[in-house]
């Protein structure tokens, strides 16, 4: 069965928002009914395809928060206001929390802005969210004034240099922000973490340690994006984490041989995070 959102539809480029030095925001003008947690597949014809985490679906546009790391998202970056791109999806699975709770999200680089797009999600459910979000210096934190207008939501920005915020690891200002949540008797129920595997690897063992609830965006090499290709299988489990991914609940990323240790690249061949 062909399944319509496997097709890539023609999209204009309705906005771009210089973010900072390395992201773009690109407004799409489509709406995909696309969840937080959740990609899709961006295409420039005769170039290449590639996967993005969606940082906003209000019903009318589709927001893209993309660093210029390599070939394929440079050429998107030369895009102009007004020029289409091919979008195929969502695809994936999206974070879930429920009415009231207090959620921790740590997110790094291009990661803050999912969550950010779930920030906006649990605030309307009534949650109240501690937002933890790092980057080397201030100029390169994302999303932050935009989660710091939400209701309940409140950001926590750790910077290396010290230049916003806490001067050091995101990581550990996490740890500050748990244990101050314990201390006032409100504990933590759930963290959500989107970046650097490192990073989340910091989160999923703390979790552990606090006996807490987690769901973590496992990224892999992505080509079909719909659990045909096999390229994104996730080993220990084996199955495709553009399908049973890439928000998985701790349980399951316990179970991963290669999380935080390696990932596959477009070869299969493994990389080892340095
Ligand atoms: C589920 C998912 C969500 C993502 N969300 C975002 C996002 O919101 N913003 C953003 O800037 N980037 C996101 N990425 C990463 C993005 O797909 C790659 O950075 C991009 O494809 C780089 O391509 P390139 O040609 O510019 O660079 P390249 O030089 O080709 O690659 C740079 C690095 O990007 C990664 N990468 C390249 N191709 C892929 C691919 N097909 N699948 C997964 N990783 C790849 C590899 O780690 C590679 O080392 C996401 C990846 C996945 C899997
Ligand atoms: S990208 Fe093809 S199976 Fe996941």
């Amino acid at each position: 069965m062909l399944i319509v959102n496997t097709l890539p539809q023609v999209v204009k480029i309705k906005k771009i928002i210089q973010e900072n030095e390395q992201v773009k925001t690109f407004v799409l003008d489509i709406s995909l009914g696309a969840q937080p947690g959740q990609f899709v597949n961006v295409w420039i014809p005769r170039l290449d395809e590639k996967p993005f985490s969606v940082a906003m679906d209000n019903g009318l546009e589709l927001h893209l928060a993309i660093a210029d790391v390599g070939p394929f998202s440079h050429a998107l970056h030369e895009l102009k206001e007004g020029d289409q791109v091919g979008v195929r999806g969502p695809f994936g699975t999206e974070f879930t929390c429920e009415k009231g709770q207090r959620l921790l999200f740590l997110g790094g680089g291009y990661g803050a802005a999912p969550l950010y797009y779930f920030a906006h999600k649990a605030s309307a459910m009534g949650c109240t969210v501690e937002f933890v979000v790092g980057a080397r210096r201030k100029d390169l934190l994302l999303y932050t004034e935009r989660a710091e207008q939400l209701k309940n939501v409140n950001v926590h920005v750790a910077t290396n240099d010290g230049s916003a915020g806490f001067e050091g690891f995101n990581t550990v200002l996490m740890e500050k922000v748990v244990a101050d949540a314990e201390a006032e008797g409100r504990p933590v129920d759930c963290i959500y973490t989107c970046g650097p595997e490192i990073m989340m690897l910091k989160a999923m063992q703390l979790a552990e340690a606090k006996n807490m609830q987690a769901q973590i965006s496992v990224e892999r090499y992505m080509k079909c994006g719909f659990g045909v290709c096999g390229n994104c299988c996730v080993d220990g489990l084996g199955v495709p984490s553009c399908v049973s991914g890439p928000v998985m609940p701790l349980e399951q990323v316990k179970q991963l041989k290669d999380f935080g240790k390696y990932h596959r690249d477009h070869l299969g061949k493994k990389q080892y995070f340095g």
